[in-house]
């Protein structure tokens, strides 16, 4: 079966940060890999830009390199010669005029109705550089800005990048890329809630007893210290991929897949969060930060020794929060949300709790009646499972054992290669269709709702629980939920069998 993507319009794709850590190890990467499905166009130009002085050669040399680095089993010698080859770089300040002309010269030379500029670089610079895309005459009627998370540091500074490059594009041709949109069972879910007609009728607080979504990596903070000592768990994971995830849980069917349609209830949502205030922190969110242990058996340090961090720094590596949607659909149905890093395991998923059935009419069991669960594996290991009862085979007695409808996307779609997110998303950014992007309002209301939580954590001087690096978070994330006589789903623990 062939299930190649047919070939995309041309375009120049100009990747500012071009040879830094986003590009290496995703942009590049994936542009590769879709050229490798045949999707590009042969006149296609891919431009790399950042301050750095580098030659075309130079740059090539460091992209194949990061190719063989993170996708070394997918190179095939012929599309890397004629990927290569499309590659150009430019170095540019983005603040000053340097390196415009060589930009704007390169891009003339033999202009492609659609040109895209991706914006792989501190957020403080996307002002400038739409500032120097206007001032150098970069754009053509089918130009589009690619903005990457986090757009801004709070509300204000959101605002601030919204309003100046939207001073100089249109928002239908901005960008807001949240990579998790683009995960294969993120998109996923929609298609399990909209196109099967067995959940709608459940998917709401008569059905549902809450909503848990984990966001859990083994990873510390790497080389990014300096980014992460003054973001947070709360700005780097849950304002930005964690919303957006509860979004698609939590929201009305849409109209049509229509972009407008899917961010219009998307909104919606964001809109009914319940603020979390100073007087509800102690009951509704716990702050984390690592300190030394191990992860699988090998030792790591703590947060507070890895580089650039700041003497003292109370920076939340782990955070867990107790949601509110107040809307019809879900009130009274919380959903508890956790992303932390150095976590025992890298594992994105989100539990739909069922609430349990009103009388247990088996003999044994009632203490294990352990109501009907959906999980959703975002990543690894993608799957779908529907944890029901049944019956354990045998001749005498009705022993009942909990056991999993599986839909693993691994086995079920053997032939298929698995996109990583950022393939789908560029391809779509050159299509035209921003769907899976954020509207400036989407980003603003999330961001409205999370400084609510910030101003919260601020003012009441709230430090974060230390936890031991490979566990998950503090024991105050699990108290958070037992209080209200829940626990965090763990598959490894399974669930026992009636007897
Ligand atoms: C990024 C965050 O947006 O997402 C990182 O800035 C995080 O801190 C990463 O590690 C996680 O992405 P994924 O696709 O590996 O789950």
């Amino acid at each position: 079966m062939n299930f190649s993507q047919p070939i995309i319009d041309p375009f120049d794709y100009v990747v500012f940060g071009g040879t830094g850590d986003l590009a290496r190890r995703k942009l590049l990467p994936a542009l590769y890999l879709r050229d490798l499905d045949g999707q590009l166009p042969a006149s296609s130009r891919i431009v790399g830009s950042a301050r750095t002085e580098l030659s075309a050669a130079g740059f090539r040399e460091l992209v194949e390199a990061s190719l063989r680095e993170f996708i070394a089993d997918k190179l095939d010698p012929a599309v890397l010669a004629r990927f290569l080859a499309r590659l150009h770089y430019v170095s540019v300040d983005a603040k000053a005029a340097r390196g415009w002309p060589e930009l704007a010269a390169l891009l003339g030379d033999a202009p492609r109705q659609i040109r895209v500029f991706y914006l792989a670089t501190a957020p403080e610079l996307y002002g400038p550089i739409a500032d120097n895309i206007h001032a150098h005459g970069l754009q053509t009627p089918e130009t589009r800005i690619v903005l990457e998370k986090p757009i801004g540091h709070d509300l204000a500074s959101a605002r601030a990048i919204n309003d100046r490059v939207g001073a100089v594009f249109e928002e239908s041709n901005i960008f807001r890329i949240d990579h998790y949109l683009g995960k294969e069972t993120v998109q996923n879910l929609l298609v399990l809630r909209f196109a099967n007609s067995l959940f709608e009728p459940v998917w709401n607080h008569n059905g549902i007893d809450h909503v848990q979504i984990t966001v859990a990596e083994t990873v510390g903070v790497e080389d990014r210290g300096g980014y992460y000592d003054h973001t947070g768990a709360l700005r780097d994971m849950i304002q930005n991929h964690l919303m957006q995830l509860l979004c698609l849980v939590a929201m009305e069917p849409p109209a049509t897949l229509d972009r407008e349609e899917v961010r219009d209830e998307k909104i919606k949502v964001l809109k009914s969060l319940a603020p979390i205030s100073r007087d509800d922190i102690a009951t509704k969110s716990v702050r984390g930060q690592y300190r030394a242990g191990a992860i699988k058996g090998g030792p790591v340090k703590s947060y507070a020794e890895e580089n650039d961090i700041a003497p003292g720094s109370t920076t939340e590596t782990f955070a867990a929060l107790k949601v509110e949607v107040r809307n019809w659909r879900w009130a009274g149905v919380p959903f508890y949300l956790r992303t932390g890093k150095r976590m025992p395991e890298k594992v994105s998923e989100i539990v739909i709790q069922f609430k349990p059935v009103p009388y247990w009419i088996f003999p044994t069991g009632s203490d294990r009646a352990m109501p009907n669960r959906l999980v959703i594996r975002v990543q690894p290991d993608e799957h779908i499972r529907l944890h029901l009862w049944t019956k354990e085979p045998g001749p005498g007695g009705l022993r009942l054992r909990n056991a999993p409808l599986n839909l693993s996307f691994a086995e079920t779609f053997k032939n298929n290669h698995m996109p990583d997110a950022y393939e789908r998303l560029l391809m779509d950014v050159v299509r035209g269709n921003a769907t899976l992007f954020m509207r400036r309002d989407e980003v603003e209301a999330a961001w409205e709702w999370t400084e609510s939580i910030l101003d919260a954590w601020n003012s009441a001087g709230d430090r974060p629980k230390l936890y031991t690096a490979g566990t998950w978070g503090p024991s105050e994330a699990v108290a958070m939920i037992v209080r209200d006589g829940r626990t965090w789903f763990d598959e490894q623990a399974g669930y026992g069998a009636g007897d």
